[in-house]
C-alpha cells in the first residue's frame, strides 16, 4: 500500500531512544534525559507574550509564502550587525518551518534525481532520509578522529563520484566541531576547481565554548551567493523547538525554488510563531547571555565527569551542547551499548552508528540538561561500567 519513496525512508533513529527511554520511565524507572536535543530553558517571556499577542491581534491567517516582511528584514539587520554581511530581506531570506523544513527544501532545491550530496560521517541523523525523499542520492566521508573533515577523503569523493553538494553542518550535531578558517579554506579551493554547492546548517551558531569561535560561513566565502545555501532557525538559540520556525539564506533563483517547496507543502511558516520570532531577534542578546551563563559550565562538567571514566573519552566540544562519547570497556555495537546505559543505568543516550557506521564505538549525550543531572548521569553510568 505504501508508496516505494516512504518505503525507503527509515525515520528517526533518536525517536526510537526516546520511545524506549519512555516506555522505561512509565514502568516506574527513574530515567536521566541525554537524548534529546533540546535547550532545557523556557523561550524569554518577551517571546511569548509577543506570539500570544499576535494571537489575540488576529495574526492568525495565512501570510506571505517567505514569511512576514518584518521578520526578513530582522534576520537580515542581525547578519548585518553580527558578522557585518549584507542581505537582501526581498529575494535572499526565506521563513521556513523549521530549520528542518530549510534543509529538505534546499536539497530538493539542488539535486535533480539520482545527483549525490556528500555528508561528513558522523551526520545528523535526519540527513539521510531527506535525501531520499528528494529522489537524490547521499554520499559520506568520515571525518578525521579530532572531528574535522578528512579533507583528502572529501577532494577525492567528490572529484571520482561527481558529487553536487556537500552539506557542512557546523557547530556540529553529534560531535560538537566547529569548522575552522583552514577547513573553510579548502572548501572555497574546492568550490572554485569543482563548482560544488554548499548547505550549511548552522542552527548551532550561538553555542560555542572559548577559546573555539563560530564566524557563519557567509563571511568567509565572499562569492556565497554563487555556491551556498545557509539554513539557520529559532529552536536552539531560543529554545523555540515547538513553534517550528527556521529560515535559509541564498541567492535569488535558489529562494525562489525553495519558496515554490513552501507553497507545495506549507503555504507559509506559522503566522503568530513568526511574530513571536520578530521579538526574539531583538532580545538576541538576552538570549545569547542564558546560553553563555549555563552551557559553558556544562560542557565542562562534562569533560570533567568523563574524564573520570576509564574506558570512556571525549574529544574537546567546540560548539553545540553534545558530548560524542568513545566507549573502550565494550567490545559491542553502539545500538547494545547505549541500550544497556539505559536498561542497567537508567540514564537515555543515542547510540554513535545512529550518526553513521562510522561511528559505532561512541554514545552521544545532550548537556542540554541541569548539572545536577549530568553528574548524577555519569555516576550511574561510572557504576554500571564497574
Ligand atoms: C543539526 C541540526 N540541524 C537542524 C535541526 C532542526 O532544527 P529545527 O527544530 O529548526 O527544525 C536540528 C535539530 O535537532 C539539528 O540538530
Amino acid at each position: 500500500m505504501l508508496s516505494e519513496q516512504l518505503k525507503q525512508l527509515q525515520g528517526s533513529p533518536t525517536a526510537k531512544f526516546f520511545r524506549l527511554a519512555k516506555e522505561r520511565e512509565a514502568n516506574g524507572h527513574n530515567i536521566i534525559h541525554l537524548e534529546i536535543g533540546q535547550p532545557d530553558f523556557q523561550p524569554l517571556p518577551s517571546i511569548v507574550n509577543a506570539t500570544i499577542d499576535a494571537i489575540n491581534q488576529g495574526k492568525t491567517t495565512y501570510v506571505i509564502s517567505s514569511g512576514i516582511p518584518e521578520l526578513r528584514n530582522k534576520i537580515a539587520s542581525a547578519y548585518t550587525d553580527d558578522y557585518s554581511v549584507d542581505l537582501n530581506p526581498n529575494e535572499e531570506i526565506v521563513v521556513t518551518s523549521g530549520a528542518k523544513q530549510s534543509i529538505l527544501a534546499s536539497i530538493y532545491a539542488l539535486l535533480n534525481r539520482g545527483e549525490k550530496i556528500l555528508f561528513p560521517e558522523p551526520y545528523w541523523v535526519s540527513y539521510p532520509d531527506m535525501a531520499r525523499l528528494s529522489g537524490g542520492q547521499f554520499l559520506t566521508v568520515p571525518m578525521q578522529d579530532d572531528f574535522s573533515l578528512n579533507q583528502e577523503y572529501v577532494k577525492e569523493t567528490i572529484s571520482n563520484t561527481d558529487v553536487k553538494a556537500l552539506l557542512l553542518n557546523s557547530p556540529n550535531n553529534p560531535t560538537g566541531h566547529i569548522v575552522s578558517s583552514q577547513e573553510l579554506s579548502f572548501v572555497k579551493d574546492l568550490i572554485e576547481d569543482t563548482n560544488l554547492m554548499i548547505i550549511a546548517d548552522e542552527i548551532y551558531n550561538d553555542y560555542m565554548y572559548a577559546p573555539s569561535s563560530f564566524k557563519t560561513i557567509l563571511t568567509e566565502l565572499e562569492n556565497w551567493r554563487d555556491n551556498v545555501i545557509v539554513v539557520n532557525g529559532f529552536s536552539k538559540t531560543y529554545s523555540m523547538t515547538g513553534f517550528r520556525l527556521g529560515y535559509s539564506i541564498a541567492n535569488k533563483t535558489l529562494t525562489q525554488g525553495i519558496l515554490r517547496f513552501i507553497q507545495a507543502s506549507t503555504s507559509c511558516a506559522t503566522t503568530f510563531c513568526q511574530w513571536g520570532a520578530v521579538t526574539a531577534l531583538e532580545h538576541r542578546f538576552e538570549a545569547q547571555k542564558v546560553i553563555e551563563e549555563v552551557f559553558p559550565v556544562r560542557r565542562q562538567l562534562l569533560l570533567d565527569e568523563v574524564s573520570k571514566i576509564d574506558g570512556l573519552s571525549l574529544n574537546s566540544v567546540d560548539g553545540a551542547f553534545y558530548g560524542f562519547i568513545k566507549y573502550s570497556h565494550s567490545e559491542k555495537p553502539s545500538e547494545l551499548v547505549a541500550e544497556e546505559i539505559l536498561n542497567k543505568a537508567n540514564v537515555a543516550t543515542i547510540p554513535g552508528a545512529a550518526f553513521g557506521d562510522s561511528a559505532d564505538g561512541y554514545f552521544r549525550v545532550a548537556f542540554s540538561r541541569s548539572e545536577e543531572e549530568i553528574k548524577e548521569a555519569f555516576k550511574r553510568i561510572r557504576d554500571y561500567m564497574g
